[in-house]
């Protein structure tokens, strides 16, 4: 076939990206916990204890979100590789552990020679060990790996590319945006799309309320703990006195605007410190913080998200029972 193949090390690059200095988890807290209503971030879940009890959620039965994505690309991974014409190359915002991407890299390794992947996470470790896993299996693969946030990455000359690109962002992760935010997000992507290319967004359908509710907030209580997690971090990494069993977790949905909103909410009267973000608090039974909305999708919505951010549907997959999209966008002409 074609020559010896290159060793695993000169097929993997890892860049880190200097950016402007983000605000940190202390700057984050102090100001979600000093505002009204109370908020965290959802990105602060994912420390290492949040992030193992995240692959926990993903083997749930309730949890349907991981298995739907994962079926829309075993049956369609090959079209949806095909879609823009080969060769193509891939960059993925959020990549995390990259395990379904490789169901996408598989199928594209049968209708071209070489493919570059170019990863972009925030967190350096896991960033690693996915790209040298992946140029471990894969012989004709390249990774070009960017550590740091996604959204300051796309604004550099950084991201290198010679072919046609497909973006991904998968999972669902465009659901914990606000609908505007998301659009913002999405005219990002669209700015740095050329003719020809695409982004591959992976979105959560609008279901009967009972299935999302039980999804976000399963009988065994993984999700509870995983939203109860942030509390424990803040104790662990700003001397936070949280006492979490007094905190318990309330899951609602908003079925107008399509969102799941999580809360943590104070089960009795009490005080709390967070010496790092200077916070002195005081919790009535019943006060909450937010701290996710998981926002689900219409067919429709997801056009009319995309025509904001001057884009089209060019195709849209989904899995056989109808939960979950995966969506190709390309550039409005
Ligand atoms: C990783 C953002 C897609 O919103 O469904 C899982 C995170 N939160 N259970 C989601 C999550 C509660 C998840 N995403």
């Amino acid at each position: 076939m074609h020559g010896a193949t290159t060793a695993p090390m000169d097929r993997l690059q890892i860049v880190t990206v200097p950016q402007l200095r983000l605000p940190s988890f202390a700057e984050d807290v102090a100001a979600g916990l000093s505002a009204n209503p109370k908020r965290l971030n959802s990105k602060y879940f994912y420390d290492a204890v949040g992030s193992a009890l995240f692959d926990a959620i993903t083997q749930l039965p309730e949890y349907y979100l991981t298995r739907a994505e994962t079926d829309v690309l075993r049956e369609w991974g090959w079209e949806i590789v095909r879609a823009l014409g080969n060769p193509v190359e891939f960059i993925e915002l959020g990549s995390g552990s990259a395990t379904k991407t490789r169901l996408l890299i598989e199928e594209t390794l049968r209708v071209q020679r070489t493919l570059r992947y170019s990863p972009i996470d925030i967190s350096a470790e896991a960033l690693r060990a996915a790209a040298g896993s992946l140029v471990d299996t894969y012989p004709a693969l390249r990774v070009s790996g960017y550590v740091g946030d996604y959204f300051s990455i796309l604004d550099t000359p950084h991201l290198q590319r010679t072919d046609k690109v497909l973006v991904m962002f998968m999972g669902s992760n465009i659901g914990n945006y606000e609908p505007a935010d998301a659009v913002v997000l999405l005219r990002k992507v669209a700015a740095m799309l050329k003719p020809g290319d695409g982004l591959l967004l992976g979105a959560d359908l609008k279901k009967d309320r009972r299935e999302l509710l039980l999804a976000y907030d399963d009988p065994a209580g993984v999700t509870a703990a995983f939203n109860k997690n942030l509390l424990a971090r803040i104790n662990r990494e700003l001397g936070g006195d949280f006492d979490v069993k007094t905190f318990e977790h309330v899951v609602e949905y908003g079925e107008e605007r399509g969102g799941v909103h999580s809360y943590l909410a104070a089960t009795s009267e009490q005080s709390v410190n967070v010496g790092a973000a200077g916070l002195q608090l005081h919790f009535e039974p019943g006060d909450r913080i937010h701290t996710e909305s998981a926002y689900k999708y219409t067919a429709q919505n997801i056009a009319e998200m995309a025509g904001s951010a001057g884009l089209n549907v060019a195709r849209s997959w989904t899995d056989s029972a109808g939960r979950f999209s995966v969506n190709l966008l390309v550039r409005a002409s």
